[in-house]
């Protein structure tokens, strides 16, 4: 296979994100990481050098990719900054959007008479939006958008307000793909066009999008 990705650094982060709650409980989502881990070995068998910041996934590390493990939103943000400067980021994980305001150092207990339990979330720190606005900025970053209706108009509304080059947007909760399934279909916006990839399995569907990645990164 050609090399086209030589001598690049591609940062890549997977996976879903666990929020605690309390020492027994959190709050996940069902990100399973198989498209990241699949974009990680496209990028390594185009020649890159490839960092993975992998949320709680059962997955293996694909062959000469560096990985990092994380827990939670805050602390693949902090890895993922921490792994910059890359030539490209791709921001495949399932980032949790809130988080408790605080983590109860006691698993929390039914309180006799209260039929509810009000927990507090604050906003977590976007990390695309984070690193596409680094004074380290890749000169290429990728985000993706779950959507389960209207994906152009919101994959678009992405691509400006969190200053993207590409955005790969998956419809959820149809028949198309996305959460929980070997195969999937991506509709990718930039600037200046758009394209489909798939439907294919994640693995020809990433391997899709690193060529495209490839092909839209500055000589
Ligand atoms: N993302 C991130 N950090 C967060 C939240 C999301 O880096 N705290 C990234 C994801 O990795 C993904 C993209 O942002 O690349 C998803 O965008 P987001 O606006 O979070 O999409 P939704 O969660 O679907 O947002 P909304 O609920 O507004 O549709």
């Amino acid at each position: 296979m050609s090399a086209p990705l030589s001598g690049r650094r591609v940062l890549v982060s997977a996976g879903p994100t666990y929020e605690d709650i309390d020492p027994v409980r959190f709050l996940g989502n069902r990100s399973s990481g198989k498209m990241g881990f699949a974009i990680a070995a496209a990028a390594r068998a185009r020649g890159a050098e490839v960092v993975l910041v992998a949320g709680p996934v059962h997955l293996d590390t694909p062959d000469g990719v560096r990985r990092i493990d994380v827990r939670s939103a805050a602390q693949m943000h902090a890895a993922v900054v921490g792994a910059l400067p890359a030539d490209v980021y791709i921001g495949a994980a399932a980032v949790a959007d809130f988080t408790p305001r605080q983590v109860s150092a006691h698993k929390i207990k039914k309180t006799a008479g209260s039929e509810t339990l009000v927990l507090e979330l604050v906003r977590t720190t976007d990390v695309l939006a984070e690193v596409a606005a680094h004074r380290q900025r890749p000169a290429l970053v990728v985000g993706f958008a779950a959507e389960t209706h209207d994906v152009e108009r919101y994959a678009r509304g992405k691509l400006a307000s969190k200053r993207l080059d590409l955005i790969a947007a998956n419809l959820v909760g149809a028949a198309e793909g996305g959460f929980e399934r070997d195969d999937n279909t991506l509709h990718v916006y930039w600037d200046s066009g758009e394209c489909r990839l798939g439907p294919a399995s994640k693995h020809e569907v990433a391997a899709a999008l690193v060529d495209l990645v490839a092909r839209r990164l500055p000589a």
